[in-house]
C-alpha cells in the first residue's frame, strides 16, 4: 500500500503574486489583525459596562506611526456597531476646529441609532440642536480665528435649527450639551454613542480642553457616550496640559510593536488561507527586518511574496525581496515624511539621529530610537537652545517627532533615525 504522500500527485505550490494578501498603506485593513485580542476584549466590557450604566473611562490609544492605531480604531468602530451603538468617527487636523466634524460624527451616529427609536419628534429636536451647534460660529475674540469658508458646514438636516442650546459659541457649554442630548438618544434604544477620533493630538488646546470637559460631565451623569482617540505617543501629555484631571478620565493603551507570534501570525495566517507556508529562518528574518512594527511586517511581507517563487518561503527568499521593501519605505514611508520637513528642521533631525544611535549604542537597545535630551541636540549643533525652538515646535506640529518626557524628543516615526543615517547630507 503506497503512504499518502505518494499517492499525492506531484504538485509544486506557486506563490502567486495575484494573490498577495499583505497590505502595506496608512489605515489599510490587514489581512490579519495580530496580537490585538486584548485591546478588543476591554474594549468589548467598556461597551457592555456603559450601556448598562456602569462608570468607564474613555479610551485612548498612543503610539509611534505605523503600530496600527488607524486600523485598531476602525476594528473597535465595527465592535461598537456590532454592539447596535451609534457611531461617528473624525480625523483631527491642525488648525481645523472641532465644531464641524463633530457635528458630522453625531450626525451620522444619531442616524444609526433612528431607525430603532420609537419617537421620530425626538430625533428631530436633536437634529434641531445639532443643526443649531454646527452653524455656530465661535464669537469674535473668543477661540480666536473666525471659521474659514470650508469649516461652515450645510448639515443635509431637513429640522429648522432649535436656539437655546448648544449655541452658545462657547465649545465648552456647547458641547457638553450636545454630547449629552446625543446619549440621551442612545439611552431611549438601550444602547450608546461612541465618537471616534483619530490623530487626536492634532486637535487644537481650546477643543481638547472642551473634549476633556465634556467627558468628565458625561461620566459623571452616567451617560452612555465615549470617546474613544488614537495619537502619538504625547497625546496623554496634550490631553493633561489641558485639563489635570485628564489622567483620571481616560484610560491609555500604548499600541506598540508585536511580539515574536503575533508577527508570525499576521505573515502565516493570510499565507495559510493562499495554501503557502513559510519555512522557520525565513520568519526568523522577517522578524529581524521589520522588528515587529505592523507597517513593515505588511510590506517585508508583500515584497517576499511577489519575490517567491513557490511554497514554502525561505530565507533566500527574503534576503532578495528586503532591498525593494527597503526602497519602496524609503519613498513611501520614511522619504515622504522627511520631504515635508525645511532644511533647518532636516539638520535637526540629523542631529538627532546621530545622538540616538550613541544613546542606543550605550543603552544596549537594538532599535536605535532612543529619545534625546534638546540641549544635548543644540550643543551638537553649536547653537543656543532656545534658537532650536523654533525648528523643534513645527517638527512637533508636523507629527515628525515628539516629546515625551520635558527636554526631550523622539522620532514619532520608528526606524526613522537609521533612515537619517542612510541618507546623504
Ligand atoms: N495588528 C496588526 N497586524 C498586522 N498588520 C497590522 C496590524 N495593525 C496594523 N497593521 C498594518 O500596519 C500598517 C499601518 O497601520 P495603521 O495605518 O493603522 O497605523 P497607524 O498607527 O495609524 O499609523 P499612523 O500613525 O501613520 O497613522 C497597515 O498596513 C496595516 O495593515
Ligand atoms: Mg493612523
Amino acid at each position: 500500500m503506497s503512504s499518502p504522500a505518494a499517492r499525492r500527485p506531484d504538485t509544486v505550490r506557486f506563490v502567486d503574486p495575484v494573490r498577495n494578501p499583505y497590505a502595506p498603506g496608512a489605515g489599510q485593513r490587514p489581512p490579519e489583525l495580530a496580537g490585538r485580542g486584548r485591546e478588543l476584549d476591554v474594549f468589548d466590557v467598556v461597551l457592555e459596562r456603559i450601556a448598562r450604566g456602569r462608570p468607564e473611562r474613555s479610551l485612548m490609544l498612543t503610539g509611534l506611526r505605523g503600530v496600527g492605531k488607524t486600523v485598531l480604531l476602525n476594528t473597535l468602530r465595527s465592535q461598537a456597531i456590532n454592539h447596535l451603538w451609534g457611531t461617528g468617527k473624525i480625523e483631527a487636523r491642525p488648525d481645523q476646529s472641532l465644531r464641524r466634524p463633530v457635528a458630522a460624527a453625531l450626525h451620522m451616529a444619531v442616524r444609526e441609532l433612528a431607525p430603532r427609536h420609537r419617537a421620530p419628534d425626538r430625533i428631530d429636536a436633536f437634529l434641531g440642536v445639532l443643526k443649531a451647534f454646527a452653524q455656530r460660529a465661535a464669537p469674535a475674540g473668543r477661540g480666536g480665528a473666525a471659521p474659514k469658508l470650508r469649516d461652515r458646514w450645510q448639515p443635509g438636516i431637513d429640522v429648522p435649527a432649535s436656539s437655546g442650546r448648544a449655541d452658545s459659541g462657547d465649545i465648552e457649554i456647547d458641547l457638553v450639551e450636545l454630547l449629552t442630548d446625543a446619549a440621551a438618544v442612545a439611552t431611549d434604544v438601550g444602547t450608546g454613542v461612541a465618537i471616534f477620533i483619530d490623530e487626536m493630538q492634532d486637535l487644537g488646546a481650546e477643543d481638547v480642553s472642551a473634549l476633556c470637559a465634556a467627558c468628565h460631565e458625561l461620566s459623571q451623569l452616567g451617560a452612555p457616550l465615549i470617546v474613544v482617540g488614537a495619537g502619538l505617543p504625547h497625546l496623554p501629555a496634550v490631553l493633561s496640559a489641558a485639563k489635570s484631571y485628564s489622567e483620571r478620565l481616560f484610560r491609555y493603551q500604548r499600541i506598540d510593536r508585536l511580539d515574536r507570534i503575533a508577527a508570525d501570525q499576521a505573515l502565516c495566517a493570510p499565507a495559510e488561507r493562499e495554501e503557502v507556508e513559510y519555512e522557520q529562518k525565513a520568519l526568523d528574518l522577517l522578524y529581524e527586518k521589520s522588528g515587529g512594527y505592523p507597517y513593515f511586517v505588511q510590506a517585508y511581507g508583500k515584497a517576499t511574496w511577489d519575490h517567491a517563487p513557490r511554497s514554502p518561503i525561505t530565507a533566500a527568499d527574503v534576503r532578495v525581496a528586503a532591498p525593494e521593501a527597503e526602497a519602496e519605505l524609503a519613498v513611501g514611508f520614511f522619504g515622504s515624511r522627511f520631504e515635508r520637513a525645511t532644511p533647518a528642521e532636516r539638520e535637526y533631525m540629523r542631529a538627532m539621529a546621530t545622538l540616538a544611535l550613541v544613546d542606543g549604542e550605550e543603552s544596549g537597545r537594538d532599535d536605535m530610537d532612543a529619545a534625546v535630551p534638546t540641549a544635548e541636540i543644540a550643543r551638537a549643533l553649536g547653537r543656543k537652545p532656545a534658537s532650536l525652538s523654533p525648528a523643534r515646535d513645527a517638527l512637533i506640529k508636523k507629527g515628525l517627532i515628539y516629546s515625551g518626557e520635558r527636554g526631550t524628543v523622539a522620532f514619532t516615526v520608528p526606524h526613522f533615525g537609521r533612515y537619517l543615517r542612510t541618507q546623504p547630507a
